[in-house]
């Protein structure tokens, strides 16, 4: 039984990420500031994979476990605190065999307005991790890299070898981790590294228990679209109907989160097996599907209709963006497995079931940790 750390765990793909190696057999360790995610998330993970009851070692550290060795432990901490990483590493015993990292801060808009704040956690964050990991002797990483890194190029589909040429200090960030890694890597034998690049994840776990939960207004298509059809959100904006597309509207890679947490498990299964290496990869369906056949599929799928209205593009976006994923197949045998329906149908159980996402879930099994989310 592998132990593994994530970092950002109890995020969207975090939370999903680790629901997937817990059912794999993985001990999990989460740290996370619950600045973007939400300690109900981890009590539902917990409760999908069968594990309880949670036990509060510490006021920053809780446990749920199985007798047949599954474990899932949640550290409140932030990943540019040595004290918090060090933590981390040592709890239940230590020997950390690989840490996915996930904690960031992933909106465009607000690192425009707030670089110094993404560069701080995006960037420093790692370098503080990196830190760690050389303290406990741990040398395989997962890295939630993205496909913002190829900007606005005309290539369809987009390979790994295209330039990386990012628009945004969100992109720059990104950028320059998969610059430091690369440097470590280098630095010195034994490093393990995979650098993933996701396209747009979307959807929810098929149980609807899971799902993404923004702060705020939602800076994507999916996310925002969910929260009309919830009623929490008047009319959907289509941002350019004039992109040189079949429709109009923009067309984009959209990959369920579920069939993402599977290619986080491959992953991690490939850096373990094989020799020391630095891995590059795309994590896309390698198909492209535009904003209005997302909304008709959604619609179709889940027996509602949308209000949209066609506004003006957006400064920095595309007309397409699709991956090619075929260096992921290659690699470890991983596609995507579900399609935009499935994507619309768990997506919607999953709002639907929670219109107001994790705020509205009732929190008494897990008091502590909740109110410990909520700073009291
Ligand atoms: N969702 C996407 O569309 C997308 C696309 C490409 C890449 N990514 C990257 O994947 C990763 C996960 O994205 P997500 O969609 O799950 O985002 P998310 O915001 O749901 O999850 C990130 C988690 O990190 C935590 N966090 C933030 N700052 C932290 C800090 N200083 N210390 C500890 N925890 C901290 C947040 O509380 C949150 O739980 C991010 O690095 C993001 O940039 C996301």
């Amino acid at each position: 039984m592998t132990k593994v750390l994530l970092t950002g765990g109890a995020g969207f793909i975090g939370s999903h990420t680790g629901l997937t190696l817990l059912e794999s057999g993985h001990q999990v360790v989460v740290v996370d500031d619950f600045s973007n995610g939400s300690a109900e998330a981890m009590r539902r993970v917990a409760e999908l994979a069968g594990l309880g009851p949670w036990r509060q070692a510490s006021t920053e550290h809780w446990t749920a476990a199985d007798p047949e060795g599954g474990r899932l432990t949640l550290i409140r901490g932030d990943v540019r605190s040595p004290q918090d990483l060090d933590r981390a590493f040592t709890v239940d015993g230590g020997d950390i065999s690989a840490v996915l990292h996930f904690a960031g801060l992933k909106a465009v808009g607000e690192s425009m307005t707030q670089p110094l704040r993404y560069w701080d956690v995006n960037v420093t964050g790692t370098v503080r991790l990196l830190e760690a990991m050389g303290r406990h002797g741990c040398q395989t990483l997962v890295f939630s890299s993205s496909a913002t890194l190829y900007g606005t190029t005309d290539q369809v589909p987009i390979p790994e070898t295209a330039p990386l040429q990012p628009i945004n200090p969100y992109g720059y960030t990104k950028a320059a981790v998969e610059r430091l890694l690369t440097d470590v890597a280098a630095s010195a034998p034994g490093w393990r590294i995979a650098l993933l690049r996701y396209f747009n994840p979307v959807g929810a776990h098929p149980s609807g228990r899971i799902g993404e939960d923004p702060n705020g207004l939602p800076n994507n298509l999916f996310p925002f679209l969910c929260q009309v059809a919830a009623g929490r959100r008047r009319h959907l904006q289509v941002f350019g109907g004039d992109w040189p597309t079949p429709d109009g509207t923009g067309v984009r890679d959209y990959l369920h989160v579920m069939d993402l947490a599977e290619g986080h498990g491959r992953a991690l299964d490939l850096l373990l097996a094989e020799p020391p290496q630095r891995l590059t990869l795309n994590l896309g369906s390698g198909r492209g599907h535009s904003v209005l056949e997302v909304v008709q599929t959604f619609e179709a799928t889940n027996g509602l209709r949308l209000p949209y209205t066609v506004v003006a593009r957006r400064p920095g976006d595309s007309a397409v963006s699709v991956a090619d994923p075929r260096e992921a197949e290659r690699r470890m045998g991983w596609r995507t497995r579900r399609s935009l329906a499935d994507i619309c149908r768990d997506g919607w159980a999953w709002q639907s079931a929670n219109p107001q996402g994790y705020r509205s879930a009732e929190k008494e099994p897990i008091g502590e940790l909740i109110r410990a989310q909520h700073g009291s």
